[in-house]
């Protein structure tokens, strides 16, 4: 039976200094890419990385994807974390602004963002990371925090070097 992965606990929202959350992430990757070697279905992936993402990234309040299910709209999938908006327009919020533009978008601070969308009113900062596949926005994994600039860019290097290898 899987372990799951192995890190030392933290209590959900510990916020570490952002050397430590990156040293968190280097040594949880190899685990998840394991985890998930020889893995091709989209929905097993996916509910494995909000699973695995999650128990990594302490400081998140929310951690999962949206996936793209028409020409301008997401509808949420595997997650973790308090309940999402069930559907998000690419017009809407910093969601919408990754789906549309198809590049990381670093928030750290949701109230400087004109549109943010309040799914979970404790939520600060956000980082949300495109699915690109064929040059097709296919989904983007959301990290949302209740901490103040919560999410480095090293982070987010590492989650979309993650997602691309994994998910396309
Ligand atoms: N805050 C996001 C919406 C998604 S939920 O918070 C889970 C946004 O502005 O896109």
């Amino acid at each position: 039976m899987s372990e799951g992965i192995l890190l030392p606990p933290l209590a959900r929202g510990t916020l570490l200094p952002a050397p430590a959350r990156v040293a968190r992430l280097d040594a949880a990757l190899p685990q998840i890419r394991a985890a998930l070697e020889g893995e091709r279905d989209e929905i097993a992936i996916q509910a494995t990385l909000a699973c695995l993402l999650w128990e990594t990234l302490a400081q998140t309040n929310w951690c999962g994807f949206y996936r793209r299910t028409g020409d301008a709209v997401l509808t949420v999938g595997p997650y973790q974390g308090t309940m999402g908006c069930l559907r998000i327009d690419f017009a809407r919020g910093v969601c919408g602004a990754c789906a549309r533009t198809k590049s990381v978008q670093l928030v750290p601070d949701v109230t400087k963002f004109e549109g943010h969308i309040a799914c979970d009113d404790r939520t600060r900062s956000e980082l949300v990371v495109p699915v690109v596949v064929r040059g097709e926005l296919r989904a983007v994994l959301d990290l949302d925090s209740p901490h103040l600039d919560a999410f480095s860019r090293e982070e987010a290097d590492r989650l979309v070097a993650l997602v691309s290898e994994v998910l396309s």
